[in-house]
């Protein structure tokens, strides 16, 4: 299993849930979150906005998924987040080790 790490602009939210819940993601978490990338220091839009911060909302997907998932994840994500602009997120793969249904105790693939 894997646990795909996106950090997305957050008006795009709808659309990457769509595209996701298109590729058969069943389940996902969300966080608004802040950071910066490689601009640090630079302005970057938001919502029209020129902001000189360094730290701009962003929106963390959390998205556990099997194996034979990920390319498609990835690519519903980079297709539907995309605006082609500075600071238009990442993601980010790492090996999920275990995963848990509370309610039935299953584990593992059948758990996500
Ligand atoms: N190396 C990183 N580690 C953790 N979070 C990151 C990292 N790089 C970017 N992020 C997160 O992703 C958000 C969006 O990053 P962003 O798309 O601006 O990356 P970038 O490398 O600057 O690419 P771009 O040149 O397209 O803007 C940041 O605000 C931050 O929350
Ligand atoms: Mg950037």
């Amino acid at each position: 299993m894997k646990l795909v790490t996106a950090i997305i602009k957050p008006f795009k939210l709808d659309d990457v849930r769509t595209a996701l819940a298109d590729v058969g993601i069943q389940g996902l978490t969300i966080t608004e979150v802040k950071g910066f990338g490689r601009q640090k220091g630079h302005t970057e839009l938001y919502r029209g906005a020129e902001y000189v911060v360094d730290f701009l909302p962003k929106v963390k997907l959390e998205i556990a998924i099997r194996d034979d998932q990920v390319d498609s994840a990835i690519e519903a994500i980079c297709q539907s987040a995309t605006t082609g602009k500075i600071g238009d997120g990442k993601i980010f793969v790492s090996h999920l080790e275990q995963a848990i249904r509370i309610r039935t105790a299953e584990s593992g693939d059948s758990a996500l």
